[in-house]
């Protein structure tokens, strides 16, 4: 499969470069990303992986927007995943709209790492057969024209750190596009400047080396096997983030996502198994996350920020912030918000 080139916004073969080597990484991953980043590809909402706690909270906003649209009597909805590995939050998103009552659903994921829209089609093939659903995966660029008209997107999805590959001289036309397509919601998260490493798409134990050049924005890998990368990558600060999209949209959402789970999460070679299951431990974190997500000392160390924006032409007007509760069709098996 080649990369789907629609027209382009660069034909600067430095940006290319760097999209070769962000691919790299990610089709090497292959299945292993999956499993690293949603564990058990048939559970789609057990939300159990080292991002769990992460995952639910951005979950709950998605969950809102589809509840809120549906509400506001429309049956069509059209959704994009930019960065969509496997695939997996497109796969929610089009359960659950099924799930809710819309009867026309155009979802579009795209990757740089064809590996990754591989495994996306492949977990999409039953879904995609159902009656009103057109998904689809293809390899593209996201630092390329979307191929999407304008205004004719309801949500749109840039999840875990496919903005923190991009180009920094590029991001602000990358923020445009986005937003030229997108009609309504728009949900990103990036890595803060005060998370703990990440191994990208491998557990941090993969890594014998890594150096993160700040000022190139160059992340330098080593894994275990020995295999070593060097692609773009910046960590942002919420200030950074919000900057980059309140040209375009109306800032409904920056907060800290994660700053206490990731931190004390266990390690089963080394901690006991008792210590692994408390989870009155974990309902106290997730306490202690609610009084520290907005806050700007902790959103800047939380281990992911989350952004949630909107364009002019939502219809209906927006649930506040935190509008869904636990009997809102919640799939969590966890505590809820
Ligand atoms: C950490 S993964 C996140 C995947 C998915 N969004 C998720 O939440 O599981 C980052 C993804 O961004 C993709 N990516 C990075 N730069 C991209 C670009 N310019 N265009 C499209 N995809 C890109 C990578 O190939 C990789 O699959």
């Amino acid at each position: 499969m080649t990369i789907a080139r629609h027209r382009q916004l660069t034909s600067d073969p430095a940006t290319h470069r760097a999209a070769d080597e962000i691919a790299a990484i990610y089709n090497k991953a292959g299945k292993d990303y999956l499993a690293y980043a949603d564990g058990d590809p048939a559970r789609l909402f057990s939300f159990d992986g080292p991002h769990g706690y992460a995952d639910q909270q951005i979950w709950h906003l998605l969950q809102r927007e589809l509840a809120r649209l549906r509400a506001s009597g429309k049956s069509s909805i059209r959704l994009l995943d930019a960065g969509c590995g496997p695939g997996t939050w497109l796969r929610r998103l089009v359960v659950h709209a099924l799930e809710l009552g819309f009867t026309d659903i155009k979802a579009r994921g795209f990757d740089l790492a064809v590996s990754q829209v591989h495994q996306a089609q492949a977990l999409a093939r039953r879904l995609s057969e159902a009656s009103g659903i057109h998904l689809r995966f293809e390899v593209a660029d996201l630092t390329e024209r979307l191929p999407e008209a304008d205004a004719s997107v309801d949500v749109a999805l840039c999840l875990y750190s496919v903005l923190s590959h991009i180009p920094a001289e590029r991001l602000s036309d990358v923020a445009r596009e986005i937003a030229r397509v997108t009609s309504g919601y728009f949900v990103a998260t990036v890595r803060s400047i005060g998370s703990t490493p990440s191994a990208f798409a491998y557990p941090v134990e993969n890594i014998r080396h890594l150096q993160l050049r700040s000022d190139r924005n160059e992340c330098e890998l080593e894994l275990s096997d020995g295999t070593r990368n060097a692609f773009n990558f910046r960590l942002f600060s919420a200030s950074q983030l919000r900057d980059c999209f309140t040209p375009h949209f109306l800032i409904e959402e920056v907060r800290g996502l994660d700053v206490f789970h990731t931190r004390f999460s266990l390690d089963r070679r080394w901690n006991p198994p008792e210590l692994l299951q408390d989870s009155g431990v974990l309902d106290e974190l997730a306490l202690l996350e609610e009084a520290c997500a907005t806050k700007a000392a902790f959103i800047d160390r939380a281990t992911h920020i989350l952004l949630g924006a909107r364009n002019g032409g939502a219809q209906g007007n927006p649930t506040p912030s935190g509008g869904l509760s636990a009997g809102d069709g919640c799939h969590c098996r966890k505590r809820c918000r």
